[in-house]
């Protein structure tokens, strides 16, 4: 089978990244294997319905729709993790429902002429695009997520600037926090994964660190704080992953709504409601959210996710169907889609990293 029409679509949560590697596809797609290219809209909608219009508006895509987007933020294509074709939400006597509209996807994507898809997406599009898969669509995927958790990569796109975003936000907030000899808590994303909070937090010096994968205990956070105090360091910054979780308790999160992952909110201030019964010391809470995922990529996001772009297209020329790109520094390698869902990464509580923090005192709250 020659490849001759491809599909590109990105789903998900956005990522500082998805632009660059949409260029780099299109770009080694065009020049050199000569291929029609799809633009699929918002994640799959494009697909589900075929007059789907999103604002983005892109179709056809050329040489002329990808440039001077190496820089830019968000995605060219729109993006959304509300539109899983297995789980797919509808209105029925007024009540939202899921519903399973695959079939329609396949079906629509004959009728446009694909022959492969390349999927740009975090954990939960790859488990979407490995379900094609099983129906027999050719895909190739890409992983990104600002969380960094797939474990087929060393590192995935996004994850970089985020931290970048992160840390500087935290060296602020230190500005202020020694002013007014406070104590600043701030969250930061990642659901399952710490990695944000602990690559941010040790680059800023936080002086606490709480992170999904240790469940903590407000006693140990409480003492470092004190401890500081008593040395004539009267503020302190607590850095809160927003999927971290007290010993025995639950995440923060409103909700669960239909077809929609479950939306965490308040790790932070939990903390600091925790913490104000337990020390008598002014504290603030700032939630960075979504400024981590907005923004030009740092350089380290645009040449791999240049290098992703590039290598997915030729894993499809190729007819690698069912791969994703991955780094195994220094190469980018493939890895069946299936293996790259099947394995989260997360932050190993007994690993290097971690022991080094604590060695330098650094407070995750288990102690
Ligand atoms: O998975 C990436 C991520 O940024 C998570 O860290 C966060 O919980 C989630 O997306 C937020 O998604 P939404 O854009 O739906 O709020």
């Amino acid at each position: 089978m020659a490849v001759h029409t491809v599909g590109i679509m990105t789903g998900g949560g956005d990522c500082p990244g998805l632009n660059p590697v949409i260029r780099a596809a299109v770009k080694t797609g065009i020049k050199k294997y000569g291929w029609k290219i799809f633009g699929i809209e918002d994640a799959s909608m494009g697909l589900i319905d075929l007059n789907y219009r999103s604002p983005h508006g892109n179709l056809w895509l050329d040489m002329d729709s990808v440039a001077e987007i190496l820089t830019r933020g968000g995605t060219i294509l729109g993006t959304s993790n509300r539109s899983d074709p297995f789980h797919y939400v509808v209105k029925r006597d007024g009540k939202k429902v899921e519903t399973d509209v695959s079939d329609l996807v396949v079906e629509h994507a004959k009728e446009v002429g694909l022959d492969a898809i390349i999927s740009i997406g975090g954990d939960g599009s790859m488990r979407i695009a490995q379900q094609f898969i099983e129906k027999g669509m050719n895909i190739v995927g890409v992983p990104k997520t600002i969380d960094n958790d797939l474990a087929a990569t060393d590192v995935t796109f996004g994850f970089d600037t985020a931290v970048q975003v992160a840390t500087e936000a935290i060296d602020r907030l230190h500005d202020t926090a020694e002013s007014h000899d406070r104590v600043m808590l701030v969250e930061v994303m990642g659901r399952e994964a710490g990695w944000i909070a602990l690559q941010a937090g040790l680059a800023a010096g936080a002086h606490a660190i709480l992170i999904p994968e240790i469940p903590y205990r407000l006693e140990p956070i409480a003492k470092r704080i004190q401890d500081r105090t008593a040395r004539n360091r009267p503020y302190s910054i607590v850095v809160v992953a927003e999927g971290a979780r007290p010993v025995g308790g639950e995440i923060s999160h409103l909700k669960k709504q239909p077809g929609a992952m479950l939306r965490l909110m308040g790790a932070a201030s939990h903390v600091a409601d925790g913490l104000s019964r337990l020390i008598d010391q002014d504290m603030r809470v700032t939630v960075l959210g979504h400024i981590q995922r907005g923004g030009s990529p740092s350089n380290f996001d645009r040449v791999l996710a240049t290098r992703f772009g590039h290598a997915a297209a030729n894993l499809v020329a190729q007819e690698q169907f069912g791969r994703m790109v991955a780094l195994r520094t220094p190469h980018i390698i493939s890895v069946p889609i299936s293996e790259a869902v099947a394995n989260q990464k997360l932050v190993d509580p007994n690993g290097e990293v971690i022991q080094a923090a604590r060695d330098l005192g650094v407070v995750f709250g288990d102690e």
